[in-house]
């Protein structure tokens, strides 16, 4: 397939960029007059419309043609932190919200996660599949072409195991790369209120070897956060997690500064998410370290939270990405290209900075950075194609609507 008129291409590196920091966070290189030929599902190569190349493979006649049209071409989004296989919306929670209770007083009553936690009991595995794919197909729409699902709404062993086969189904069936977190230790179930270490056991115990023995994580997350999940127990199942080969990515320093970076950084995190406080300190942390940080402007800007450093952090010399968050609770939306806008009006971010922590570094994130996220040859061709923008700054300031008028996943190209 030969896609063509393509006004500017962009988000081009070499196969070897896994992500970008620093002051390289505000490169997002580009060609302008482009082609992409894509064999398979892979991209086999790109450049500027007046090349031999691009004369030679139209010599050939046996290409399907997309026309761009001049809209410009990106790598598709890459949604590193989501919860998006959940039993029902949560809309009263909002009102409450509206109203003035924090997040942590909705939780204690029982609302939250726990409200979630009691549905999913009830919800069958049809269900959830169903409602997820919905999900799944709106994001496809918006530029998404991977993303990271977590359990957690579970909270009992048959639940949680429920949540990550229905994640499973989701990635045998849909198109997108999908990746699955266990996140057991997302609330402590009401049961457990007066003895929060047994519910840790049992995670340990007996959550953890039976998600391994079906293979069912790729991930483990825990929210180590005021209220929820102690520094000391957060160590114990990460401790746990790795003996089955589970590396973390975890819910961090949302809610106070809670130590969440720094236990994150010593397991080796993935990444560690959230960051509403973080300090010099935690910088130091991040900054000697292989974990990306990410932040999620979705459940900062619906809780009215402070806002994550990040321009900070950039300044220090590390990668940020960002993800979506979407869940029902704090983040009711997996629209990538309005986080893009929120990149750069809550977090100062500049367009090719929002760019490059949506798209390679967020794949850094969910450890597919060596796939997909960039325009280089040999990478799994996910790509979204915008209608005609007269610049990349455009995407995140005319915010709220779709820019985009077409999508490929695997090769394959889909009309928006
Ligand atoms: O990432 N912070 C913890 N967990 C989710 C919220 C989940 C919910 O409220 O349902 C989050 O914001
Ligand atoms: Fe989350």
């Amino acid at each position: 397939m030969i896609i063509h008129n393509i006004q500017l291409l962009a988000g081009l590196s070499d196969n070897k960029l896994r992500l970008r920091k620093g002051k390289d966070m505000a490169e997002f290189p580009a060609v302008a007059n482009a082609f992409v030929l894509i064999s398979g599902n892979k991209i086999a190569d790109y450049g500027s419309m007046g090349s031999e190349e691009y004369s030679r493979y139209r010599a050939t006649n046996n290409h399907q043609i997309v026309d761009a049209e001049w809209g410009t071409v990106l790598p598709s989004f890459c949604d590193s932190h989501t919860h998006l296989v959940y039993p029902a919306s949560r809309e009263i929670e909002y009102i409450d919200k509206i109203k003035g209770l924090s997040y942590e007083e909705i939780a204690k009553r029982g609302g939250g996660i726990l409200n979630s936690a009691e549905r999913m009991q009830h919800a069958s595995e049809d269900e959830l599949f169903e409602d997820a794919m919905q999900r799944l197909n709106e994001i496809i729409d918006f530029g998404t072409g991977a993303v990271e699902i977590k359990s957690g709404y579970g909270l009992t062993t048959e639940s949680e195991l429920k949540m990550l086969r229905v994640i499973r189904r989701l990635k045998e069936t849909s198109p997108l790369i999908i990746k699955a977190s266990f996140l057991g230790a997302h609330a402590v179930p009401l049961k457990y209120k007066k003895n929060q270490s047994a519910y840790v056991d049992l995670i340990i115990d007996e959550m953890i070897p039976k998600v391994a023995a079906e293979q069912l994580a790729d991930f483990i997350d825990v929210f180590c956060d005021q209220g929820f999940f102690t520094v000391e127990e957060t160590d114990r199942i990460l401790e746990a997690g790795w003996k089955y080969g589970l590396r973390p990515k975890i819910h961090a320093n949302e809610l106070a500064k809670s130590g969440g970076i720094q236990i994150g950084v010593k397991h080796n995190a993935l990444s560690v998410d959230h960051l509403e406080y973080t300090g010099e300190e935690e910088i130091a942390a991040l900054s000697a370290s292989q974990t990306m940080p990410t932040i999620l402007p979705g459940a900062a800007f619906f809780l009215n939270m402070p806002y994550a450093p990040a321009r900070q952090m950039i300044e220090a010399g590390l990668p940020v990405a960002m993800a979506s968050d979407f869940n029902p609770g704090s983040s009711p939306s997996g629209n990538m290209q309005l986080i893009l806008s929120m990149a750069s009006i809550l977090y100062r971010m500049l367009p090719e900075e929002g760019l490059n922590a949506t798209t390679i570094n967020s794949a850094y994130a969910m450890d597919i950075a060596d796939q997909t996220a960039s325009i280089s040859r040999g990478k799994i061709a996910n790509l979204m194609i915008t209608k005609p923008i007269p610049s990349l700054a455009y995407l995140p300031y005319y915010y709220g609507s779709n820019k985009l008028s077409g999508i490929v996943l695997q090769g394959k190209y889909k009309k928006v």
